[in-house]
């Protein structure tokens, strides 16, 4: 992943640079760094802690300049250390005619994504006599733009881009052209900031980083490359019929984009913030809807729901389990086969294309490598109909697919995605009830009903927030676990599948869901009293079998902790532990049984003192493979 910013001014940019990276850590935090052009050569201040502390360390460093890159990192070739840490600097090989009376550091780079055959050109430069002071994948990037270094930044690049196989965005600035930053892009976001003053211009990973420096964005398409001097930007693109670059034009769009820097307020972390915003966050979702149509997924969307007779949904982790969720309401309620693949595996199978499907990719972020790719793959497959739900108007998937829906959850800043769940099951329930209106499945007196429920449920979500004593209780007895098993059927087996992804990647305690029914098939030998059991366990045609189930945990000893609802005859006693939904919800009961878990993985973070919004190795927008 990883978060770029870089610019040209002629003001001192360093605080923009840092700010940028506070708004980028959603991309990546294990490290972080800045570089500067100053005093004639380049300067650069890496850390292993937060931003804040590059800030300290900048200041006191007196870093200051008006021609710099900066970089917020997530970790995928060389561990987590200061060295690994970007920019990274070339110099001239050791000997060599550039390099004679320089001090280190010709070149700086920062880069975002994955160089495939880093390792081939490692061996080449290091013949050359070039000296590496990482293990990132990286700094043959930044070697390879000093070989290519003739006296022109822009040339230099783009005599190195062709030599990287896979994705990247890069931005570069270099000791003898004190003011130009080169950067590109193939495979990784970047944007350029049109500067609104002190002749400047800037680049970065998304739009949210320059908010309130410039609104005049321009997304740079795959393959271009942008060279940012005072006042003047040129953005050029290899013709793959001449062999040489030549200059493209790409519309500036005014983005009013949120700097995204929430207030906590009462909260203790983003993460809470955020489960207390549901209810608003799905008010919002439904604002504007009146009546279910198909064109609330965009213009032209009755002609694609008519012509498709099967779904296929792309996602990755939690979008995953929202579309996992929502095959259960495709073919109940809208009568229409669907199926849900994993992006980062569909992209590679050899899978049965049919022109006649709705491709329906679900992303947070819009940015996620994994899934573009596999979006990507089903068209090139032969199948024109995509549709995205997805949290960023702005985004990649939503400017590649042909309709989209825009959930309202507002930045999500945790890591761990709490309320673009719940409002991605929102714009997957809306389009199920038009999928189903297109196809007859859906009468009058029942939309009506639908529509009257979704409308109750900020009511009732706030309703569920209200069990977080009952649910803190219980986080301090799995605070004490390191392994717990989620249970779930039907439409609840997604759930407890989310549920077990949250507690396991804020807690790191290992946590797996099963459909209950495959318990007796394996997962129940792993049953003891050291083993909570969480229930997903709404009053639903599958709970008397569900009941069944837990029986057979009773009976091993096992700790079991249930979400029931309120007419069901399940009480507490030793080893059954009952937390009682305030209402049954229907078709919708997911969206509200998901809330307890989201609490019970938050709370036992906190009780196990983990870092929550920013949990270890991960980052909140996966935009390499
Ligand atoms: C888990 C989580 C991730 C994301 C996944 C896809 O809490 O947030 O599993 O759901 O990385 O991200 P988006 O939805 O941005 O495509």
């Amino acid at each position: 992943m990883c978060g770029i910013v870089g610019a040209v001014s002629q003001r001192n940019i360093v605080p923009i640079l840092l700010e940028g990276l506070k708004r980028l850590e959603y991309r990546g935090y294990d490290s972080c760094g800045v570089a500067v052009h100053q005093g004639g050569g380049l300067k650069r201040a890496r850390s292993t802690s937060r931003v804040a502390e590059l800030q300290a360390q900048a200041d006191q460093d007196g870093i200051a300049s008006g021609t710099g890159i900066a970089h917020t990192r997530w970790a995928t070739h060389g561990a987590p250390a200061v060295h690994n840490a970007h920019p990274h600097f070339s110099a001239g090989p050791a000997g060599s005619a550039e390099a004679v009376g320089q001090s280190v550091g010709r070149v700086a780079l920062v880069h975002n994504g994955i160089i495939e055959n880093h390792d081939e050109l490692r061996a080449e430069l290091k013949a050359r006599g070039y000296q590496f002071a990482s293990q990132t994948d990286t700094e043959v990037i930044a070697h390879l733009v000093d070989h290519y270094y003739n006296g022109d930044l822009l040339e230099a690049v783009q005599q190195a881009l062709p030599r990287l196989k896979g994705a990247y965005a890069v931005a570069v600035f270099c000791r003898d052209e004190p003011h130009r930053v080169v950067a590109a892009r193939e495979g990784s976001p970047l944007v350029l900031g049109v500067g609104e003053g002190h002749g400047e211009n800037f680049v970065a990973s998304d739009a949210m980083a320059l908010a309130g420096v410039t609104d005049q964005i321009v997304y740079l398409e795959e393959g271009d490359v942008v060279d940012l001097q005072l006042g003047r930007y040129w953005i050029s693109r290899l013709d793959a019929q001449t062999g040489r670059y030549a200059a493209v034009q790409r519309p500036v769009k005014t983005v009013h984009a949120h700097s995204g820097a929430a207030e906590l307020g009462p909260y203790r972390h983003y993460m809470q913030k955020e489960i207390f915003e549901q209810p608003t966050a799905i008010a919002n979702t439904l604002e504007a809807i009146t009546g279910i149509s198909p064109e609330l997924f965009g213009d032209g969307a009755y002609r694609v729901f008519k012509d498709v007779d099967k779904v296929l949904i792309l996602a990755c982790g939690t979008s995953y389990y929202s579309g996992s969720t929502a095959k259960y309401w495709l073919e109940s309620i809208a009568r229409i086969p669907t199926s849900v693949e994993i992006a980062s595996e569909y992209r590679y199978r050899d899978s049965v294309p049919d022109p006649k499907t709705l491709v329906v990719t679900i992303s947070q972020s819009g940015e996620t490598a994994d899934t573009i790719a596999a979006l990507k793959h089903a068209r090139a497959q032969g199948m024109p109909h995509t549709l995205t739900i997805c949290n960023v108007a702005t985004s990649a998937m939503v400017r590649e697919c042909e309709l989209a829906y825009i959930t309202r959850a507002g930045a999500e800043i945790g890591v761990a995605s709490t309320k673009a769940f719940t409002t991605q099951l929102v714009g997957l329930f809306l389009l199920t009830l038009a999928l189903a209106q297109t196809r007859g499945q859906l009468s009058e007196a029942d939309e009506a009903q639908h529509l009257k429920d979704l409308r109750h449920l900020p009511v009732a979500v706030q309703a569920v927030l209200a069990l977080e004593p009952q649910v803190i209780a219980w986080s301090e007895e799995f605070a004490r676990k390191e392994n717990a098993l989620f249970l779930g059927r039907g439409l609840h087996y997604p759930i407890a599948l989310e549920g077990a992804l949250k507690l396991k990647e804020i807690s790191y305690i290992h946590a797996e869901a099963y459909p209950a029914g495959e318990l007796k098939h394996g997962p129940l030998a792993l049953v003891t009293a050291e083993m909570p059991v969480v229930t997903v366990a709404p009053n639903d045609a599958l709970l008397e079998k569900l009941k069944s189930n837990m029986q057979e945990v009773r009976a091993r000893g096992g700790q079991l902790y249930v979400f029931a609802d309120g007419d069901t005859a399940i009480e507490s006693e030793p080893g059954l532990h009952v937390i009682r939904m305030p209402e049954h919800y229907g078709a919708l009961s997911p969206i509200l049984h998901v809330v307890p878990l989201q609490l019970l993985a938050y709370h036992t973070a906190c009780a196990r003192g983990t870092d929550v919004d920013k949990p270890r190795n991960l980052a909140k927008s996966v935009t390499v493979e």
